[in-house]
């Protein structure tokens, strides 16, 4: 049994309306500006969950940028995440000596991040960062680094604003979770 067969059915309820999720980005968006001016930046969004919150965050950047795609889907079905991915969508362009930032929905045990950017890692970027949408810090099993945070969460399923349950759910232009059983 999937651990989280119990969420199917489940009404989304709200936990970050729009407008404060709107208001972060653009205050990210705001310390991206500043940390990077001069610069040009690759934006790598990370899909599918990331795909609104990158096309939001992107769009209030003002220094030069370049986008890609990394497909990425965790191995479904393992009770214990390895924090191995399936890239299903690769970069085929060079990031070497480019300044670039990973943009991702959720660091849950921040295997997935970690992963992504150690792979990423190999292709000799200038820089690397990351930019997380949520965190649960409760359910981090590793150290990672994350250079610009939105909003740091508890342990609950989160759908939404891009983000899944079974596929369903990303348009929702606000933050919801769905309820666990009591
Ligand atoms: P990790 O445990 O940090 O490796 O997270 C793996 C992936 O699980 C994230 O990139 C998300 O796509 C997904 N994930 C984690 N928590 C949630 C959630 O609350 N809702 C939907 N997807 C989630
Ligand atoms: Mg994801």
């Amino acid at each position: 049994m999937h651990m989280y067969d119990e969420l199917s059915g489940k009404q989304p309820k709200i936990l970050i309306p729009e407008i404060k999720v709107q208001a972060r980005v653009t205050e990210l968006a705001q310390e991206i500006n500043q940390d990077y001016r001069g610069k040009e930046i690759t934006a790598v969004c990370i899909l599918k969950g990331s795909f609104i919150f990158f096309a939001d965050l992107i769009r209030q950047l003002d220094i030069p940028i370049t986008c890609e795609f990394l497909g990425v889907s965790s191995y479904a079905n393992k009770m214990v995440s390895s924090g191995e991915v399936k890239v299903t969508l690769d970069i085929n362009e060079p990031l070497e000596n480019k300044h670039v930032i990973v943009f991702e929905d959720i660091v849950d045990s921040g295997l997935t991040l970690n992963y992504i950017t150690n792979s990423l890692k190999t292709r000799k970027p200038a820089s690397l960062k990351s930019c997380v949408l949520l965190l649960k810090p409760e359910c981090l099993k590793t150290q990672v680094d994350i250079d610009y945070l939105g909003f740091k969460i508890g342990k609950e399923f989160v759908v939404g604003y891009g983000i899944d349950f079974s596929g369903k759910f990303r348009g929702l232009p606000y933050l919801a979770y769905l309820e666990h059983d009591h």
